[in-house]
This record gives structure tokens, sequence and C-alpha cells, in this order.
């Protein structure tokens, strides 16, 4: 049996496809800050702060997933957390590069990153992975997060970076946030309504984990975007008529969201549309490709 070390395996996207996995026959262990009770996953303690990791965590492993990192969206972006959104996942990665072994078994570590890596930007451009990382926040996050991932090919391991966009889920994370003024009736469309909103369906992502692992010859970002684009506005619409309910309110104007979130507020007011081209010319299939059908899935509980 393959064994699969997971870093933040239990946050939301980690506990799907630690499911995933184990359905496939992998055996799965995480790495987490606290110790947490499962009898059929192997929890291993580490302090990326102290740059301190569980003796025996890196034993046997032939693939590394790397989710762990500071929530983006979970407090304002002071300089303090802004340090913290990027250690968590930059140092955590060195952390566990300067601890692998010679003789490592190591094939393959995928990481999680960002569909921010292209920058808070409002265009009609479409975005590939050709492109160079933004110039603000988020771009720069992105861009050390897979840089200290590239160092793994010194240690000849594939590496493989997934630009995510909004994971949808059931079990919580961004879109149950969102949903919460809709379902109250006072939901609406944020800013012009006009920034892209890069989504994709839990189980889309966590499927293309497994293909990552799977096959060789993926190597390299990719962008883990449903194939579909779609507004702010249309992603309101749709959101709200999947919860039976109508926008009655005008747009959620910008300066509110820039006044209560400062900088982080970029996250909601602006967004371009990023391309899934390279996965699929790769061979992998989306299941979810309109976003009313993804957000049926997601909102049911
Ligand atoms: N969900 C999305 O919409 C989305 C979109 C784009 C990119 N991503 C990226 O995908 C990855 C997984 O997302 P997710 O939604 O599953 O995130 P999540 O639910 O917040 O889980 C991330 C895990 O990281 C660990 N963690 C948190 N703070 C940490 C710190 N300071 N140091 C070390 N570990 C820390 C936690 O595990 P322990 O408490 O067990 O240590 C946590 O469960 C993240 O890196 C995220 O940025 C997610």
């Amino acid at each position: 049996m393959e064994k699969v070390l997971i870093t933040g395996g239990d946050g939301l996207v980690g506990r799907h496809l630690t499911d995933k996995l184990q359905a496939n026959g992998y055996e799965v262990a995480v790495l987490s800050r606290s110790e947490k009770m499962n009898k059929e996953i192997s929890y291993f303690i580490w302090d990326v702060e102290h740059q301190t990791i569980d003796d025996s965590a890196l034993e046997n492993v032939n693939y590394i997933i790397h989710l762990a990192g500071a929530g983006v969206a979970d407090k304002n972006w002071t300089a303090q957390r802004k340090r913290e959104i990027i250690s968590s996942r930059v140092d955590s990665a060195k952390l566990i590069y300067d601890q692998l072994p010679e003789n490592h078994k190591v094939k393959a570590i995928v990481s999680a990153s960002g569909a921010g890596y292209y920058g808070a930007v409002t265009s009609d451009r479409i975005f590939t992975e050709q492109d160079d990382s933004a110039n603000d926040f988020l771009g720069d996050v992105c861009m050390q997060w897979e840089t200290a991932i590239d160092t793994y090919k010194e240690k000849n391991i594939r590496t493989v970076k997934l630009r995510t966009g909004l994971v949808l889920s059931s079990f919580g994370g961004g879109l149950e946030r969102m949903a919460k003024p809709f379902k109250m009736g006072f939901g609406a469309a944020i800013g012009s309504g006009k920034q892209y909103l890069p989504w994709i369906h839990i189980d889309d992502l966590c499927e293309m984990y497994l293909f990552a692992l799977q096959n060789d010859t993926v190597k390299g970002a990719y962008n883990a975007v449903a194939p579909n684009h779609i507004t702010n506005r249309e992603f309101s619409e749709a959101l709200a008529k999947c919860l039976a309910k109508k926008i009655r309110l005008p747009n959620v104007p910008g300066f509110i969201l820039n006044l209560y979130l400062g900088e982080m507020a970029v996250l909601l007011l602006k967004g371009s549309r990023v391309s899934s081209q390279k996965i699929q010319d790769q061979g992998f299939k989306f299941h979810y490709t309109e976003i009313e059908k993804a957000l049926e899935n997601s909102l049911k509980k």
C-alpha cells in the first residue's frame, strides 16, 4: 500500500481528500499542529514556527500533499497575519524538505496554490499557467509557496502545484460564509459584480489531486478551476436561485468592504478569468462544469 502524507490534512480539502485516497487504496498520514483522534489515520505533530517535526512522520512516505496554511480569508491582513500566511505555507514546505532523508521514497509532492497567483485584478483576460505571478500580496504568497515546492526537484521529486479557485463544498469554507446572507434573504452581488470568481467543486479538486499523484506526466503548475467562467453577479444569482431566494438589494458597495476588511477586501472585489485548459489537455475531466449543478450539490446537507 502506498503512503500519502497530507500536511493540514484535517482541513476542508484534506478531510475530503483523505476519504478519496483511502477509497483508492492509499494509506493516509496527516501532519498537524495538534493531536487528533481517528483510528484509520496516523497523525504526526509538527511546529512550523519552531521548525520541529515528529521523527517518524516521513518514514515510508511515497507522496506528499501540501495543504497546510493559515486561512487567507480568516483574519484581516495585518503585517503579522501576512507573515503567518506566508510562513505556514513556505517554512512548512522547507521544514519537510530539510528533514527528508537521503534514501527517501517520495515520488511526488502535490501542493495547493491559489488562483490569486495572477493577482487581484478584474479584466476579461484569461490567465494561463504561462503568466507571471502578480506583484501584490496574494501573488507574492503563491510565488513563494510554489518556489518552496520547486526545490523538491533537487531531491528527484516530481512537483505539482494546483492554483486553486474558491472551493465549493457542503462542509464549510468560503461558500458557507457567502451563502449566509442569502439564506437570511439579504444576499446581493458585491462591488461592480463584474469581477470573475474562479471556482471548483471539492469532488473535482480531490479527483485532481488523485490524478496528479497517479500520472507521472503531470508536472508543474495547473489551474484548479472549473472550465466555465462566472462573474460575481452570475454567482450571486445562481446562489440565490439555488436557495430559492430573490436578490432584492443593490450590490454591496466596495467601500464598505474596504472599510470592514481592509486590503483583504480584494478577495471579494477583484477577480479575473483563469483557464483550466492545461489540466484538461492532460486528460483530466471535470464532473462539475456548471455553477448551478455545483452549488446545488454543495448546498445540500
Ligand atoms: N478552500 C478554498 O477555497 C481554497 C482556495 C484556494 C486555495 N486553497 C488552499 O488550499 C489549502 C487547503 O485549503 P482548505 O480549505 O482545506 O484549508 P483549511 O480548511 O483552512 O485547512 C488548512 C489546514 O492548515 C493547517 N494550518 C492552519 N494554520 C496553520 C499554521 N499557522 N501553520 C501550519 N498549519 C496550519 C490546519 O491544520 P491543523 O490545525 O491540523 O494543523 C488546517 O486544517 C490551503 O493552503 C488553502 O490556502 C483553498
